[in-house]
């Protein structure tokens, strides 16, 4: 069970780091736009926080230049690297290829159970169902994580599943539950998986009785 943070947003990464918490950093094309940065300096800092497993994703129409690009990210930030490549035919010629080299990749844009089998022939390290795309579009998300967990489960699959566009501290819980091995969170909902308004009323009465 591992927490990744899902952000581009470095301060709010060195300040979640700093728990000791957090495994691992994923990043899409939205989320770095979104921080209104230079992508290459955006990755250089998350990995300077001490971040090991930073998801990057590369673009591409062909698996050739998927892999172009992914060896060029490799290059640039070695193994810290995962190397994140959407779930189309091009997606997963690219992902063979690179799997078979070393390199850990991520499937992202992953939304049926086929596609998860694709993802694990393909050699992934993390494939990434994206639950609240699913539902957005009254899809069950979380079902579907379940059924990746039961079909890798008992196969013997190694590709880890990676709960991906969770928005909510309960979804956390439930995607851990049915055999999701990582979730990746935006930064809010870290904050909110550690508070709860009886801890805080708690604490207020606690600290009013150490000083009475
Ligand atoms: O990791 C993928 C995730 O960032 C997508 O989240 O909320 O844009 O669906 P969301």
């Amino acid at each position: 069970m591992k927490l990744f943070l899902d952000t581009a947003i470095v301060s709010d990464i060195e300040e979640r780091v700093s728990t000791g918490l957090i495994d691992g950093i994923t990043t899409n094309p939205t989320l770095i736009r979104k921080s209104g940065r230079d992508p290459w300096k955006v990755y250089t800092d998350i990995i300077e926080l001490g971040v090991e497993d930073l998801s990057i994703e590369v673009n591409g129409e062909s698996s050739k230049e998927l892999i172009e690009n992914a060896v060029c990210v490799n290059k640039n930030y070695g193994n810290v690297a995962t190397i994140k490549l959407p779930c189309t035919i091009e997606g997963l010629k690219a992902c063979k290829y690179l799997s078979n080299i070393g390199l850990r990749v991520n499937m992202t844009l992953v939304f049926t159970v086929s596609q998860s089998i694709l993802c694990s022939l393909a050699g992934a390290t993390y494939v990434s169902p994206f639950i609240g795309r699913m539902d957005d579009n009254s899809l069950d998300g979380i079902k579907l994580i379940n059924d990746i967990s039961n079909i890798y489960a008992s196969n013997g699959v190694k590709t880890k599943v990676l709960a991906a566009s969770v928005r909510d501290v309960q979804s956390v819980g439930v995607a851990f539950g049915v055999g999701a091995d990582i979730c990746t969170i935006p930064p809010k909902v870290f904050d909110d998986m550690a508070s709860h308004v009886l801890t805080d009323k708690g604490l207020e009465q606690f600290n009013r009785d150490f000083l009475a």
